[in-house]
């Protein structure tokens, strides 16, 4: 396996009138689960793209363990076969003639590999992913995830230097994508692949990165462990992208009081936290962000007598909703159930609290 580095990618579609990706670097450690994670349209394909070399992009370099494999300012390109790549795609493609077997051996005998030899491999890597049953079927007599899995297959047989990945659990249904998500996972562990990920999915990002490199606009706007994103979001937009129900934003003026500065959203006062006061001032303006799971109910904190808008339960825990006047706040709570009644109590710790700049979204 290798490392790939990305150093200054940018790439332009139309003539250099969009701009899918740019200033883009980043590096995925030997043996690294990375995701690249954003919205739709961020730029994640084509990131994803310019590492395979299906894309020339219009400056930058992509390196792959000691070989740069593109630079465009060294005039380097190497073919996409050539680069030792394994890529699944979105749309994953499965010979419809060749049974599951044959599937998986085409892209080794294509390489001439030996008949023993494949077959062995083949062997392996079916028993890997729990489809040595399914190898006489063709594509058409599988299902979604079954087929899903073949595709990873044809992909694992390679042994490649590295994996990208491009959505490959799409097509899935919830439950399978749960189920796969969590086999790919242990595969990728136990290869000790480097695997470079791309979803839209922030739950997927979450549960399986070593690593999230997250796009908007075709930048990246952070870079770091999944914990790290979810509890030091560097601004609004990646606050509100990850984490699931989404946080609870407050606009929030900062006022002085007899107990010290405390930050007014109207209904709801809360003191500002310690750790942030030398950077507050009266008069200031915050977005004051709250995540559901940090909103508890008992303990110590501010409490807050909040009117229950609704309930969700989620098996193992609940999301409640809840509102003090025309704020409305959520909380997620590892209940199996509430009391259901008119009114709960919100406690919130404001040490917990995540303050932003309202015009530029950067966290204070
Ligand atoms: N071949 C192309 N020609 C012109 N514009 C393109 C082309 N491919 C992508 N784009 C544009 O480049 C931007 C980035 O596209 P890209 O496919 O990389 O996004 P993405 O993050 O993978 O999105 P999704 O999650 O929807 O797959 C988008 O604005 C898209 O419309
Ligand atoms: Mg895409």
């Amino acid at each position: 396996m290798a490392e790939v580095k990305v150093a200054d990618l940018r790439v332009t579609y139309n003539r250099g009138r969009t701009v899918a990706a740019d200033d883009v670097s980043f590096e995925v450690t030997d043996g690294e689960f990375c995701i690249l994670l954003g919205p739709s349209g961020c730029g994640k394909t084509t990131v994803l793209h310019s590492i395979a070399g299906l894309i020339r992009p219009d400056r930058g370099e992509v390196r792959i363990g000691d070989q740069v494999v593109t630079s465009v300012e060294g005039g380097v390109y190497v073919r996409p076969q050539d680069r030792n790549v394994a890529m699944v795609f979105q749309e994953y493609a499965l010979y419809p003639n060749l049974t599951v077997w044959g599937n998986l051996a085409f892209p080794l005998e294509a390489r001439g590999m030996r008949k023993a030899e494949v077959r062995k491999k083949v062997s392996e890597v079916a028993e890997l992913l729990g489809i040595t049953e399914l190898l006489k079927r063709r594509p058409a007599q599988l299902s979604g995830g079954q087929r899903q899995r073949v595709a990873l297959g044809r992909a694992l047989v390679r042994d490649p230097s590295v994996f990208l990945l491009d959505e490959p659990l799409g097509n899935l249904d919830a439950k399978l994508r749960v189920q796969v998500r969590f086999e790919l996972k242990r595969i990728q562990k136990q290869l000790k692949a480097t695997m470079i990920y791309v979803t839209h999915d922030q739950t997927e990002a979450m549960t399986m990165g070593d690593r999230i490199v997250l796009m908007k606009d075709g930048k990246l706007v952070q870079v770091g462990p999944p914990r790290e994103l979810y509890e030091e979001p560097r601004n609004l937009f990646v606050a509100g992208f990850v984490g699931m129900p989404p946080i609870n934003l407050l606009h929030c003026t900062v006022v002085s009081s007899a107990d010290g500065l405390l930050l007014d959203a109207g209904e709801i006062k809360l003191p500002a936290p310690e750790t942030k006061r030398e950077k507050l001032s009266p008069g200031m303006r915050l977005v004051v962000g709250i995540r559901p799971a940090d909103i508890a109910w008992e303990g110590e904190g501010i409490p807050l007598e909040v009117a229950l808008e609704g309930v969700e339960p989620m098996g193992d825990s609940v999301i409640v909703h809840g509102s003090l006047g025309s704020i409305g706040l959520t909380a997620k709570w590892a209940l199996p159930e509430i009391q259901e009644s008119d009114r709960v109590k919100f406690v919130l710790n404001p040490e917990k609290l995540h303050l932003f700049d309202p015009g530029s979204g950067a966290r204070i």
